[in-house]
């Protein structure tokens, strides 16, 4: 066993990682002794991936405000936001944007020269500054070549973070199986920031990564953190048929249409106002009915699509503001979107749960913060909008650096790690999970989960086929006690980094669909056909599921409502 220690961990190198990195850096003039631990290389984040842009007010003298973009998040969430996360939010987005220009981002520009902004679903003002349609890549790039500047920051890269040491309460160190040496190391850290993303791969069609599988979530569960309002999962309208790749909200908000099997804009039916542009949960739920009334295109395995259609947009349009999404259906269906439709449909794409973190991204555990989408600080309730991820994680990254840096300066010391859990980690890792020579595989439980949650966990949802989903899961985890590894060896053994991601897939999906029949209403992403309305006299708050080694546990908390109370949504 290896060990180390620097003053902040920081597990996750995407957007909210590494910006709060940056901050850290910043506010101890390179003191603090940073180190970044991914299980990936740094560049290889899914933010990588994040196309359309970032949401933040930066013309207020032609229209926009604080106030609307406030209004327009809590509206979207239908009601689910804490209103002062929010006001916070909203407040401090436009700085990073500057911030982010300083750093070297090449935004999209106006012919005036000042930054582009795009319509975005949901927001009532163009807030989307944007890098072309890779944005998420460029403001990776910036931040990462910012680092460079500080030599006291430490990557552990291909790293797969095992679990949480705490001890008394406190973080003590990082239990990870270290790829590249096959070693098993304890990193030890005053404080810890968990910023590793999302766990979309829970679902079979998806616009993530193949590597974004919740592990920061579920390790934080299993070391006693909450994990909040995990049922909301956002469906975005636009996955590319069949490969589930992002097709950005950028190609409506750039004026594209969705139309049916009729050359419809079925929109008009659904959100007469908004149209294309009305939030995801909206959009997501108009094409599944579209789909399942018989009015979509027939698509391979099951995966019957609509059209996106950009094609009155124009070369040079889609050629400046769209390039990445032309290349990608060039190269993945060989079609042009200058003069061919696109195939889409309803994608998993994003989770509004994630560890319960306050207002500062603090957890329950004094010396842990979360940022980014493993957190939950209630700021998109039941509905994100567009364009408001990209600018959370800036946001959060770098107030979580903010805060650990003020606490480091506190003087706060490390706590021991405790050898015996330490020992016990090792074990479990190399001598029972790595020995294991059951018949099942983790790959196929996690295909059938992935196709399970497709089905049972979906954008209409009901209790029946919930709980079978949640009986299903249950079967696949006795299954899972049966795994086989059938490669021993220590270096970059991807057969056992799949089988402890499978692990803590298993233990989301059974906390989401927990969390989901529990909410016996519709509301923002969670829409059931037997409870088709929301009902806010019981189910105005938060969920929280508690982890107890058998079924989550849950409890729920009051939503903070400053200035809106909840009506109805109409667009
Ligand atoms: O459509 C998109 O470009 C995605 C943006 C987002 O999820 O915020």
């Amino acid at each position: 066993m290896e060990q180390a220690s620097h003053d902040v961990l920081i597990l996750g190198t995407g957007l909210a990682g590494l910006r709060a990195a940056v901050e850290i850096c910043i506010r101890s003039r390179g003191q603090a002794d940073v180190a970044l631990v991914s299980k990936v290389q740094v560049m290889r984040s899914h933010s990588v991936c994040a196309e359309g842009g970032t949401g933040a007010v930066m013309r207020p003298e032609e229209g926009d405000s604080f106030e609307l973009h406030a209004w327009d998040t809590v509206k979207g969430s239908d009601f689910l936001a804490d209103q002062d996360v929010v006001d916070r939010f909203v407040e401090k987005s436009p700085d990073e944007i500057r911030l982010l220009e300083h750093w070297g981002v090449p935004w999209s520009r106006r012919e005036d020269g000042r930054i582009m902004q795009r319509p975005f679903g949901g927001h009532s003002f163009p807030r989307a500054c944007m890098a072309a349609d890779k944005t998420g890549f460029f403001e990776m790039q910036g931040l990462y070549d910012n680092l460079q500047r500080y030599s006291n920051v430490k990557c552990y890269q291909e790293c797969f973070a095992t679990s949480l040491i705490l001890n008394g309460g406190r973080f003590a160190g990082l239990a990870l199986y270290d790829a590249p040496s096959g070693e098993f190391v304890v990193l030890r850290g005053r404080a810890l920031l968990i910023a590793s993303g999302g766990l979309g791969n829970l679902y079979g069609f998806t616009t993530y990564s193949q590597t974004v599988t919740g592990d920061g979530q579920a390790i934080a569960f299993r070391a006693g953190l909450p994990l909040e309002d995990l049922e909301f999962l956002q469906f975005h309208p636009t996955g590319l048929v069949p490969s589930g790749i992002l097709m950005t909200e950028g190609c409506r908000g750039e004026g594209g249409y969705l139309r049916n099997n009729k050359g419809e804009r079925f929109m008009e039916r659904y959100a007469p106002k908004m149209m294309e542009l009305a939030p995801r949960d909206i959009v997501s739920r108009a094409e599944m009915t579209e789909l399942l009334e018989g009015r979509g295109f027939p698509g391979p395995d099951g995966l019957d699509y609509i059209h996106l259609d950009l094609t009155h947009l124009g070369a040079e349009r889609i050629n400046k503001r769209l390039p990445l999404i032309r290349e990608v259906c060039m190269k993945f269906l060989g079609i042009d979107p200058i003069t061919q439709p696109i195939p889409i449909r309803p994608v998993a794409h994003y989770s509004m749960g994630g560890i319960e973190a306050d207002i500062d991204g603090r957890t329950r555990i004094e010396n842990i913060w979360a940022a980014g989408e493993v957190a939950c600080h209630s700021l998109h309730g039941a509905n994100r909008l567009g364009c408001n991820s990209t600018a959370e994680c800036l946001v959060w990254g770098g107030i979580t650096g903010a805060e650990i840096a003020k606490y480091l300066a506190n003087g706060a010391g490390f706590s021991e790690v405790p050898a015996a859990l330490a020992r016990d980690e090792e074990s479990r890792l190399f001598h029972d999970l790595l020995q294991q020579s059951g018949e099942e595989s983790p790959a196929r439980i996690r295909r059938e989960l992935r196709t399970l949650m497709d089905r049972h966990a979906g954008i209409y949802r009901n209790g029946a086929s919930m709980r079978e989903g949640l009986e299903r899961i249950a079967e696949l985890k006795r299954r899972f006690r049966k795994i086989g590894i059938q490669d021993r060896s220590r270096v970059y053994n991807s057969n056992l980094m799949q089988a402890l991601e499978t692990e803590n897939m298993l233990d989301l999906a059974e906390a989401l669909l927990t969390s989901a029949v529990a909410r016996e209403e519709s509301r923002g992403a969670h829409a059931r056909t037997d409870f088709p309305k929301r009902d806010d006299e019981k189910f105005l708050g938060h969920t929280m599921a508690y982890y107890t080694g058998g079924k989550p546990r849950l409890e729920y908390k009051p939503v903070t409502i400053t200035k809106w109370k909840p009506v109805e949504r109409k667009y």
